[in-house]
């Protein structure tokens, strides 16, 4: 089912409505440019507007260096702009498809992506997603709230391969009950019904090395002091249980809840089924209760998480006892209350996970505190066991700007602090 465009834009443009279709649904093999519907496409301004003229240029432009220019201009906007550059990439797919051997097409294809700075790769993937929203258009099913979905949804298509047809179609299916859904939540329903896919082994580490060059979820604007999503995504695989109560005690951005959110990126066959909550001394998200952990949880919990303000280089980014802490030993006795209060917090067999780095004074003379291994003490002290540990590269190192203090490191023989620890330790079932 191509999606008909308004008799108002087609009279502005100056076409009838009548349509000399071929199989496609697009008219006429000879490489038509209309200069008017061009314009209008490259000018609109309302949403409205830009469907109309992005199905006009699918019904009306042959010329595929064109139409590969549409389809990039058109992916800049949202909504709308992913759903049509997939379609106007699958268009430009059949008019490969005319000018004969594959070799001649694939050599087609590489220009028209040099025209617009694109991969061949790429716009392969844009040609997948728009014959999955072909499939949907065939099978007669609405396709309004599709056309306005973010590119995510395509790309989840994408990744099925031969089956981004169905997930669309299932999409389109879910979006018709729930016009909110996003395409974390179509996702899962699809992997719910279909089995999970297969996750992404970057973001679960097979040893005890934790480095991400390039963190999938970005740090948000207004909360600098967030860790990798990674770090949450590879300690509830590794250590959190399936199904329970999760909880990061000192949830800062809320990174959790996103990354736990995003599940179906990392979980494998976990199908993890987890309550969770966040909380926080100064809590910054609407999703985030105010709790100060040095007093045990409102809820027990199976599962914790805590990663506190390091001591001696959060007081500027965090307000809260442990950043502003005057002393180590006044920091060591904060963590201890926290320890003794989470250790309370937990359910029989709970874990709790704390993640801290060293802190290295910056001459050699400076103190050295091994708070990961203080930490450990305290949480001993407090009748936890110890099941593991994983090491966290901070890339400090390779930050811009480093090697003034790389050199003074050598120079002073004083190693910087570069790694997080995650000791996990667990609480004895009773
Ligand atoms: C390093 S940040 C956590 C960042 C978080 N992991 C993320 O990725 O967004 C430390 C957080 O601990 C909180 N905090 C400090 N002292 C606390 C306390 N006594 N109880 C609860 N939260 C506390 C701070 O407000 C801050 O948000």
């Amino acid at each position: 089912m191509t999606l008909s465009y308004k008799k108002e834009t087609i009279e502005k443009i100056g076409f009838s409505e009548e349509k000399n279709n071929t199989n496609n649904g697009y008219i006429s093999k000879s490489k038509k440019v209309n200069r008017h519907i061009l314009n209008d496409f490259y000018s609109a301004v309302d949403s409205r507007d830009f469907y109309d003229l992005a199905e006009a240029v699918l019904a009306e432009i042959e010329d595929s260096s064109e139409v590969v220019k549409c389809a990039e201009v058109a992916s800049k906007r949202q909504p709308g702009g992913a759903f049509y550059r997939a379609k106007l990439w699958a268009k430009i797919s059949y008019l490969l498809e005319e000018i004969g051997n594959e070799k001649k097409q694939n050599l087609e294809l590489k220009q028209l992506c040099e025209l617009v700075g694109l991969h061949p790769n790429q716009a392969k993937g844009y040609i997948i997603q728009g014959k999955a929203i072909e499939s949907v258009e065939k099978a007669f099913i609405n396709t309004g709230n599709l056309r306005e979905a973010p590119p995510a949804l395509f790309q989840y298509a994408q990744r099925q391969k031969d089956r981004a047809g169905e997930y669309l179609i299932e999409a389109a299916k879910i979006f018709e009950k729930k016009s909110s859904a996003t395409p974390t939540q179509i996702h899962r329903e699809w992997c719910h019904k279909n089995g999970s896919i297969q996750a992404n082994l970057d973001i679960i580490k097979p040893s005890d090395w934790w480095a991400f060059g390039h963190p999938k979820w970005r740090k948000e604007e207004d909360f600098p002091g967030s860790i990798p999503g990674e770090i949450y995504a590879n300690a509830l695989y590794y250590f959190a249980p399936k199904t329970g109560v999760a909880v990061d005690a000192m949830a800062g951005s809320g990174m959790f809840n996103r990354v736990y959110d995003d599940r179906d990126r990392w979980q494998k066959d976990s199908a993890f089924d987890l309550e969770i909550h966040l909380f926080d001394l100064h809590p910054c998200r609407n999703f985030i209760q105010k709790h100060d952990a040095r007093k045990p949880l409102p809820i027990k919990a199976d599962w914790i998480f805590i990663d506190p303000p390091y001591f001696g280089q959060s007081n500027h980014l965090f307000d809260g006892d442990l950043a502003a802490a005057k002393d180590y030993a006044e920091y060591l006795e904060l963590l201890k209350e926290v320890i003794v209060a989470l250790t309370d917090s937990l359910l029989p067999n709970g874990r709790l996970c704390i993640f801290l780095p060293k802190w290295s004074g910056l001459k050699l003379e400076n103190p050295n505190y091994d708070i990961p291994a203080d930490a450990y003490s305290l949480a001993i002290n407090a009748g936890l066991h110890w099941i593991d540990a994983a090491f966290v590269s901070r890339a400090r190192q390779q930050e811009a700007g480093s090697a003034v203090k790389n050199n003074a490191a050598k120079r002073e023989r004083r190693m910087r602090s570069d790694t997080c620890v995650l000791n996990v330790f667990q609480k004895l079932g009773v």
